[in-house]
């Protein structure tokens, strides 16, 4: 019944998107970027991937339907890297936040990462509008910095709803194995003091101490100055480091992650997560007054929140989940957007049912009838802001959506 209204707020988000993006001239990026070997699983790789030691963690992730990442040995690495791959594409927060939003008119997207080589190099976008920092700490375009190194390459099993080796597969997702995570303490401080509008960082979820993490406090330092921060949330298995993470993302503007990062954050207050969309919107507070930022941001499959301070304008934050809705869903359908335009097609594919009786339960936890078909809703310092989403019911691939709709959702805000 809310469907129309809700496809009338889509289509108006657009001019209003596409003239705030327009006007967005610097951005910032750090720190990971891989490149991301695509297994789509079948049941004759599982057997496969039996002698490996995440083995029961890439079980559990498949049964639960849920998102893992783990960090592998150097001879895991090894007998993974032997194996074949479907496809490879650009990975990580950095590297594929960087190939997006080179789409857009934006001036400079400069990207830093200590995994940049070569061979990474030719994953990003030949837009022209990304930059890399050189020996010397100028920013340049991608192919004029030499680094012949091997990249990081990280082994990504999507599995599909279903069921594989008699196993019940509740929802598409997938398992992620990796390399870790490590950061050089470099001067470049001119890199970290120039005028970007915006800084999006992430990686620290394969760090293996909190050395990463000391270092990046001094670029933290220096870019706030200037740009408004975000830290991108991502599966972590290392509690104690999970919790040296949250420490670190204090005092940030924002704040993005899925239902699966939110969990381990609400626990780490000692506090139950629960999943219903009213314990998400619980969790998504608690998360937010803990990590003291000005807006938290949950993407979960049918809805997307935010807890925003009152300082920030609601609408435009719906705008901006709405506007990321419709990219995440043609990059569901197709696998990759290659251009802006293709971001409007998202209005092809229907408005969530299961999103919109989740913002139905939300309006009625929160007293508030209207907000089923407005998803703004006032509460004391805050508003909450949520949408339905446009589902895709056999999507190409679950990896890197959550990135298009943080991403797109933090700097449209
Ligand atoms: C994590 C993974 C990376 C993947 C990305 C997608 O950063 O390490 O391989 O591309 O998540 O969100």
């Amino acid at each position: 019944m809310h469907a129309a209204t809700w496809n009338h707020l889509y289509k108006t988000c657009i001019p209003s998107q596409v003239r705030h993006f327009s006007s967005v001239q610097s951005l910032f990026l750090g720190y990971n970027m891989d490149i991301d070997c695509i297994k789509y699983v079948k049941e004759k790789d599982m057997k496969m991937l039996e002698k490996t030691s995440f083995f029961p963690l890439l079980k559990e992730s498949m049964a639960r339907g849920k998102a893992a990442e783990v960090i592998v040995t150097e001879k895991e690495y090894e007998f993974l890297a032997g194996l074949h791959y479907d496809e490879k594409a650009m990975g990580g927060q950095a590297g594929i936040m960087a190939n997006l939003f080179a789409l857009f008119p934006v001036r400079e997207v400069v990207v830093y990462s200590p995994a940049f080589c070569t061979e990474q190099a030719k994953f990003l976008s030949k837009s022209g509008n990304i930059f890399v920092p050189d020996s010397e700490c100028n920013v340049v375009p991608p192919s004029d910095v030499a680094v012949e190194r091997r990249p990081d390459y990280h082994f990504i099993f999507e599995f599909k709803k279903g069921t594989v080796g008699g196993m019940a597969i509740p929802r598409d997702n997938r398992f992620i194995a990796s390399t870790p995570m490590r950061l050089q303490q470099e001067e470049c401080t001119p890199l970290f003091t120039r005028a970007y509008e915006y800084a999006v960082l992430s990686g620290f979820h394969l760090i293996e101490d909190e050395t990463p993490l000391a270092i990046s406090r001094r670029h933290v330092d220096l870019l706030r100055k200037r740009a408004r921060i975000h830290y991108e949330a991502a599966s972590m298995q290392n509690d104690a480091l999970r919790g040296k993470v949250a420490d670190f993302m204090r005092g940030f503007d924002s704040v993005g992650m899925n239902e699966g990062e939110l969990t381990s954050l609400v626990e780490l207050s000692g506090e139950q997560a629960k999943t219903a969309v009213t314990g998400l919107y619980e969790g998504l507070k608690t998360v937010k007054e803990r990590l003291r930022v000005r807006r938290a941001h949950l993407h979960h499959l049918g809805v997307y929140m935010n807890v925003i301070d009152k300082t920030l304008d609601p609408l435009q934050s719906r705008d901006s989940l709405l506007f990321a809705a419709l990219f995440a869903a043609v990059k569901a359908k197709r696998g990759s957007i290659t251009q802006v335009g293709d971001g409007y097609s998202g209005l092809d594919v229907p408005v969530s049912p299961s999103g919109m009786k989740m913002l139905s339960e939300l309006g009625a936890y929160l007293g508030d009838d209207a907000f089923e078909t407005t998803g703004i809703h006032e509460e004391g310092d805050t508003y909450v802001v949520a949408i339905p989403t446009r589902v895709v019911a056999d999507p190409v691939k679950t990896v890197g959506l959550g990135d298009t709709i943080t991403g797109l959702a933090f700097v449209g805000e």
